[in-house]
C-alpha cells in the first residue's frame, strides 16, 4: 500500500494505488491551499493551480501530469525552482511511495534563499 508523507505536517499516511493525492490530503486533514485559497479554489478541476504541491522523492510512482495540468503549472505565476517536481495535487494519482511538501514558497529572492530546501 502506497504511503504519503506530507513532510510539513510531519504525518504519514497509507492509501490504495491509484488515490487522489489531493483527496487523500483532505480526507486526513491536511490543508493543501495557502491563506484565503482554502475557500477560493477550483475545487479539483485543475483550474486555479492553487494545491500545487512540491514532490520532493517519489516522483515516478504518480501519474504523468496531463495536458491541461502541465500547461497549468507552465504558466503559472508562481516559481519556487523546482518546476519539474511540482504537481497540482488533484490531477496526481498515487501509486507508490512519496514524500510532499504542501504550500510550497514563492522564491522571489531567486537561489540564495531556498536553503533547507
Ligand atoms: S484544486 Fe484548483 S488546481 Fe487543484
Amino acid at each position: 500500500m502506497p504511503k504519503i508523507k506530507f513532510i510539513r505536517e510531519n504525518k504519514e499516511i497509507d492509501v490504495l494505488p491509484g488515490s487522489n493525492l489531493r483527496q487523500a490530503a483532505r480526507n486526513h486533514g491536511i490543508q493543501l491551499y495557502p491563506g484565503i485559497f482554502r475557500f477560493l479554489n477550483c475545487h479539483g478541476f485543475g483550474q486555479c493551480g492553487e494545491c500545487r504541491v512540491h514532490i520532493k522523492k517519489g516522483m515516478e510512482n504518480t501519474s504523468q501530469p496531463g495536458l491541461l495540468e502541465r500547461l497549468r503549472t507552465k504558466f503559472s505565476f508562481f516559481h519556487i525552482e523546482h518546476e519539474h517536481e511540482v504537481r497540482l495535487a488533484c490531477q496526481t494519482e498515487v501509486n507508490g511511495d512519496i514524500e510532499v511538501y504542501t504550500r510550497p514558497e514563492f522564491n522571489w529572492f531567486g537561489r540564495k534563499n531556498m536553503a533547507g530546501r
